[in-house]
């Protein structure tokens, strides 16, 4: 049981990373190997519309100079991906776009590579917009033939600075709750 939690956060450490570090501890509880990679200052650039990676069929982007290849190959190696985002203008952000985008297109130039593994959105968010979030990253999964993971509300935790989804109570109890999930789901995969 791998799981891969990648966070396009501009801000290390911050609210989307803590959310999901209580996804992957209430998953490394359940015996999974998990890991979290952090957009943060690590350069990304959205697809550029070449088609390469339907020409090469190599399940890399033809755009190796940023951290999307890295990711990829995180992502090929791993069981359940979680996508978080911050809310950014009542969309993910501009990193974890750029990200669907290139590992989205490769993915599907593929024979949809990521198939069958199990993915699962997780939002921050101060006030507004988060259902829009989890839509996108939703999108992404559900494009690329993976299994979407529940929780017992909507993968949204509350907060503005660093650390105050840690006291949104229902977001830390929705986190723990998607961690159950997704561990009782590969448990059964695994067989
Ligand atoms: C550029 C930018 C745009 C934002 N847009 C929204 C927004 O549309 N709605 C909202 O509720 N919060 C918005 N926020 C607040 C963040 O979503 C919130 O602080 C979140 O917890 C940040 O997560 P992080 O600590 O992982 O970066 C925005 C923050 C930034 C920096």
């Amino acid at each position: 049981m791998k799981v891969l939690a990648i966070s396009g956060s501009a801000r290390k450490g911050g609210n989307t990373a803590q959310l999901l570090t209580m996804v992957l501890d209430g998953l490394a509880a359940e015996g999974a190997e998990t890991e979290l990679f952090e957009l943060a200052g690590r350069s990304i650039q959205g697809c550029i519309a070449c088609y390469k990676c339907f020409e090469q069929k190599d399940g890399k982007c033809a755009v190796d100079d940023d951290v999307v290849n890295e990711c990829l190959s995180k992502m090929r190696a791993a069981d359940a991906i979680i996508l978080g985002s911050p809310t950014y203008f009542a969309d993910v952000s501009a990193s974890m776009k750029a990200l669907i985008e290139r590992c989205g297109m490769v993915a599907r130039a593929n024979d949809n590579m990521l198939k069958r593994k199990l993915g699962a959105g997780v939002v921050a968010v101060r006030r507004a917009g988060a259902y829009h979030v989890f839509s996108t990253l939703n999108s992404f999964f559900l494009i690329g033939e993976m299994i979407v993971v529940g929780s017992s509300y909507w993968n949204i935790g509350l907060g503005r600075d660093k650390g105050e989804v840690q006291k949104d109570e229902e977001g830390v109890k929705t986190m723990r709750d998607l961690a159950g999930n997704m561990a009782w789901l590969l448990k059964k995969i695994e067989g």
